[in-house]
């Protein structure tokens, strides 16, 4: 198995840039922010880079200007220019699995990065044409159900990389949904996922997409036999003479199996294709994101493609020092490696992206959890990130706390769209387009006073002085004071777009992929296979039987605690 893109002159470089950065941690424990901005007057300047009209300005980091400097003389070292090449060039990145990764390819409008390729491109270009069609048909009516009715409701039935990015994506460009088409997700193994979701659907209107690449995962299979059983037990459904043309008319589904998806009673005609050189995770540009387009169009879910595009060639383009991805994941090697910090939140301030958090913690954290290095020697250092986050304003009444008083660092990356869409949405008129500017204001001044006041706390002496400006006496004052003593010096980096629209949303995808891309690198990882999700799937196979009135648990060797766990449930089911 190939070991590392590093050559040996780099590997030695790179280990010798890996000690500088050390002992520049080691220096500067006990460093402020806000004195790197003293002592570098270009700091803003030189800590600000951009793709379009995506910003990103980093200059609230904790680090200097040299430490930024030797984590990116690190990354000249790491081998990224080779596995860059290899990624896009189509090469076998994932070499446990001996598959390509080539997600690039899939928003690539010019032609392929390299040769022999071609095959790949026109495949690409072939599902897209498929995705219209259905587009097109379900947007004009034509499609549709078992009685002539036209469809209203898409649901889509998959999990993790079959669902996080296409929800995110949905849920972030509501402005741009279609009026009558409504699309649902449906994850969950849980039945209240597909029972809440279908309580209010109709089976004459409903169109189920079964969105899986191995068409072989339990949850979303369960799900979709239910959905079918839903479908089928609807007494008008149940009258037809051909069931089998009804389920042609109402299932359809997205899968590189397209032999378990036929298996399953998905018409061959209604399979779009999936590739098993896309990740699971790195999959909604694929068919994937049928319900995008099927919630937006084919000529957004293009423009979200142009957007991703966009910041693949900045990627492949600008310097290291510009570079969005190279910076975003040398910051956070900084922190993880080097300051012992092992989380970071993303939290935009816009409700849309609420989710945003939930997609990247399965594409950081299950491509870089790794404990081996991709020869299968033991990692050299801590890997990946946990990932976590949410949309501002809500956060700052729940867990803002901890970032700004907590003993832990919780690095934040703040998106912020500068513009909202909201004004533009038909209810904005109604109730006044002023008000609704008033809350974009209010979330933009919200952001900002979150990450400024990570930055500069408030000291002990201004606590006490707000005190006695307050009226209380001398003592009350120095009980309270130290309560309210904010530490400040927290890291944050804000990433600033025009607004949230289907170009923007695709940039910042693909400039978090990418960052978690070149992470992987850095700590030498195949950031493109799971097998640490596998185990649970096995032993769950051999577990469930047991709760079906299998018979005995004792046969499974199963631990005490487990064992305890199955006799109770079986004893409350039976
Ligand atoms: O269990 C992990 C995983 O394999 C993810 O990598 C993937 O996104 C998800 O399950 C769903 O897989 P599929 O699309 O094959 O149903």
């Amino acid at each position: 198995m190939d070991s590392s893109f590093r050559t040996p002159e780099q590997d030695q470089q790179f280990n010798k840039a890996w000690e500088v950065l050390k002992q520049l941690a080691d220096n500067s424990q006990s460093d402020r922010i806000l004195d790197y901005f003293d002592a570098e007057p270009d700091r803003l300047e030189k800590m600000t880079a951009s793709c379009a009209d995506l910003r990103l300005d980093y200059s609230r980091s904790a680090m200097s200007l040299k430490v930024r400097d030797q984590l990116l003389t690190l990354l000249e070292h790491s081998g990224l220019d080779t596995a860059r090449k290899a990624m896009f060039g189509g090469e076998l990145l994932n070499n446990t699995e001996q598959r390509a990764v080539l997600h690039a390819a899939l928003r690539r409008s010019a032609g392929p990065t390299a040769s022999g390729l071609e095959d790949i491109s026109s495949e690409v270009e072939a599902a897209l044409n498929k995705m219209s069609k259905v587009v097109e048909r379900l947007h004009s009516g034509e499609w549709t159900g078992h009685d002539g009715q036209s469809i209203t409701d898409v649901v889509s039935i998959g999990i993790g990389g079959s669902f996080l990015g296409p929800e995110v994506v949905v849920e972030a460009l509501r402005p741009d949904w279609h009026p009558r088409i409504r699309v649902h997700f449906v994850a969950n193994v849980d039945a209240a996922d597909i029972l809440n979701t279908l309580e209010d659907l109709s089976p004459s209107t409903t169109l189920f997409i079964v969105q899986s690449k191995s068409f072989t995962t339990q949850e979303t299979l369960t799900n979709a036999l239910t959905a079918r059983a839903w479908f089928l037990g609807d007494p008008a459904v149940a009258a037809l003479d051909d069931t089998a043309e009804a389920l042609r008319r109402h299932f359809i589904a997205v899968s590189s199996n397209v032999e378990k998806a036929q298996a399953f009673g998905i018409d061959a005609g209604n399979i779009l294709p999936m590739w098993d050189w896309v990740g699971g995770r790195y999959s909604l540009w694929s068919a994937i994101g049928l319900p995008i387009a099927c919630q937006i169009g084919m000529p957004l879910f293009r423009k979200l493609l142009q957007g991703a595009e966009h910041m693949d060639e900045h990627f492949l383009t600008s310097p290291l020092e510009k570079n969005l991805p190279a910076l975003l994941a040398v910051i956070g090697i900084w922190y993880n490696n080097f300051r012992n910090i092992g989380n970071y939140a993303i939290i935009p301030y816009d409700q849309g992206l609420n989710d945003l958090a939930a997609h990247l913690q399965q594409v950081d954290m299950e491509s870089n959890g790794k404990s081996v290095q991709r020869d299968g020697k033991p990692v050299f250092s801590q890997t990946g990130t946990i990932v976590w986050g949410g949309a501002g304003t809500n956060g700052q009444h729940a867990y803002h706390q901890l970032i700004h008083q907590g003993t832990r660092v919780v690095p934040v990356d703040f998106i912020l769209p500068l513009r909202s869409r909201q004004v533009g949405r038909p209810l904005a008129e109604r109730i006044g387009i002023e008000q609704i500017q008033k809350h974009h204001r209010m979330l933009i001044s919200n952001c900002l006073a979150q990450s400024q006041a990570m930055l500069t706390g408030k000291s002990l002496d201004q606590a006490l002085q707000e005190c006695l400006d307050a009226g209380m006496s001398k003592t009350e004052a120095t009980q309270l004071a130290p309560h309210k003593v904010i530490q400040g010096n927290k890291p944050s980096t804000t990433i600033t777009i025009p607004e949230v629209d289907a170009f923007t949303v695709g940039q910042l995808i693909a400039m978090y992929e990418q960052r978690i891309f070149v992470q992987g690198v850095i700590w030498n990882l195949n950031s493109f296979d799971q097998w640490g999700v596998e185990l649970g799937k096995q032993m769950c196979s051999s577990i469930l039987p047991l709760l079906e009135g299998g018979s005995d648990s004792g046969a499974l060797n199963l631990d005490p605690s487990t064992a305890q766990l199955v006799d109770a449930a079986r004893a409350a089911n039976s």
